[in-house]
């Protein structure tokens, strides 16, 4: 207890002394906030909306998963570079000298958006909470790569410091991503600042991040061991936003409390219980890969529960749309559902869109099921008629990984506890 308090206020204490040396800090009322709200927000400029074939993709890519159909649909001039925590060096190597590397377009572009202020300058980021790393576009781009973009200029802000010699770069499994140099500087994400942030100015883009003018970059909400800072030879990783602001929060968490379409709101520090139906679970969290990682060996179609004989682990993703199963689990699902089918030219399971779809439970450790509502399962629509649809819970074709993204997140509140390393589970009202 004694011990508990008197860190509590060395860290008020830091904190208050950080304020008064930040340069130009951003008002006095952050010494009474121990709680902050962010909205997320759609990208109104991505290239195709909701596109259920861009989102299965796009989480294959991240992961660098192999099978399926989407190996198959690869346009072959890619080699991929596993998981991207693996692939530390593949990006900058692929820059080609005029801050573009090839990547198929328009895959990876984020779909939900959130504001955030770096030392002055406001960018339009990406809450991921399957990566660690704070990037943005930077005035080092190539104008022609910036265009459209917000892109951050260091000789502008008058608390941004370079750290010397470091270096970052972030990779998709086909090569995308980015790369560049770091330094720290004065975050301020929903009013509460955090002094020498690590912050990744990027000199080289993907070719998808450079087409979606909207998003300058990632908040990267994952554990900080798989941050991809280096300084050359060596890992040097960088503490996330959340692990550098934790210790001035009311609770060490920040929540996910997303709308059936997907926009919502991010919240540090504190859980709004009238978010979600009765209390929330608790279930502990592996991080030592570095992602909200969890058990998952149980589903449910319909309330009937059935074991993944996959089993795989699973982690929690904000910063991808669906919920990605062992495929056997999807398989069973759709098996449940007239008419679906697994189509290869489309990338994952569609159906017709007048299907009445059951709900869908996975395990959330050994103690929660999470349901998402037969009614909150559609992705997409495939077809300009609409008669088509793309489901938003789709197979990993044998990754050995399941990751679950906002089909959960839209019929789930969760709160990630960076304090003692676990996930609180909530169902969000019906609608
Ligand atoms: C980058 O690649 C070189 C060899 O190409 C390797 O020696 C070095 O360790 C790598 N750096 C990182 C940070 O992975
Ligand atoms: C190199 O940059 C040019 C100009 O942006 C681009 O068209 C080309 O695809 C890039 N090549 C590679 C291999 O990245
Ligand atoms: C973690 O913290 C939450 C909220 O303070 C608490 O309710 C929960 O029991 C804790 N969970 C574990 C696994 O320690
Ligand atoms: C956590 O995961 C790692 C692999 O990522 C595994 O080696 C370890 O046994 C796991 N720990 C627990 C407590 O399950
Ligand atoms: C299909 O749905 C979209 C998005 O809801 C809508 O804008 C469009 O008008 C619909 N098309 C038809 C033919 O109903």
């Amino acid at each position: 207890m004694a011990a508990s308090s008197s860190l509590r206020l060395f860290f008020l204490a830091a904190f208050l002394v950080a304020i008064v040396f930040a340069a130009p800090a951003p008002t006095k009322r952050n010494l009474a906030k121990r709680s902050f709200k962010v909205p997320r927000s759609l990208n109104k400029a991505h290239p195709r909306g909701l596109n259920g074939p861009d989102a299965i993709r796009k989480v294959y890519m991240k992961y660098g998963f192999s099978g399926g159909f989407i190996a198959a649909q690869k346009t072959g001039d890619e080699e991929r570079a596993g998981l991207k925590q693996n692939a530390a060096n593949s990006t900058a190597a692929a820059n080609n000298g005029t801050g573009t590397v090839a990547a198929n377009p328009e895959q990876n572009a984020a779909l939900f958006l959130s504001p955030v202020n770096v030392g002055g300058q406001i960018l339009n980021l990406d809450f991921d909470s399957g990566s660690s790393d704070l990037w943005m576009f930077s005035t080092d781009l190539p104008q022609a790569a910036i265009a459209g973009h917000s892109a951050f200029d260091a000789s502008k802000s008058t608390t941004f410091k370079q750290i010397e010699g470091a270096q970052f770069s972030i990779s998709y499994g086909d090569g995308s991503g980015a790369a560049g140099t770091v330094g720290t500087d004065v975050v301020n994400i929903g009013g509460v600042t955090v002094e020498n942030q690590a912050v990744e100015l990027a000199n080289a883009v993907s070719r998808s991040f450079v087409q979606d003018t909207n998003t300058d970059g990632l908040v990267g909400l994952a554990f900080s061991k798989l941050n991809t800072v280096n300084d050359g030879v060596k890992k040097t990783p960088q503490k996330t936003f959340f692990d550098n602001v934790m210790p001035n929060l009311d609770l060490p968490v920040f929540t996910a409390d997303l709308d059936p379409d997907g926009t919502g709101v991010y919240e540090f520090g504190k859980i709004d219980s009238s978010k979600f139906v009765g209390d929330m679970a608790w279930i502990p969290v592996n991080a030592s890969s570095g992602f909200w990682q969890f058990d998952s060996a149980k589903f449910a179609v319909d309330g009937v529960e059935m074991k993944n004989a996959a089993g795989s682990k699973a982690i929690a993703d904000t910063g991808t749309s669906l919920l990605l199963v062992d495929q056997e689990v999807a398989d069973a699902y759709y098996a449940k559902v007239t008419g679906a089918q697994n189509n290869a030219q489309v990338g994952g399971f569609i159906y017709p869109c007048s299907a009445k779809l059951p709900d869908i439970s996975v395990a959330i450790g050994s103690t929660y099921m999470a349901t998402i509502p037969g009614n909150q399962v559609t992705f997409a629509t495939v077809d300009d008629a609409n008669t088509t649809c793309f489901g938003g819970v789709q197979g990993n074709g044998g990754a050995g990984l399941q990751i679950y993204g906002d089909t959960m997140f839209k019929a789930q509140f969760v709160a990630f506890n960076g304090g003692n390393q676990s996930l609180g589970f909530g169902a969000k009202p019906p609608v």
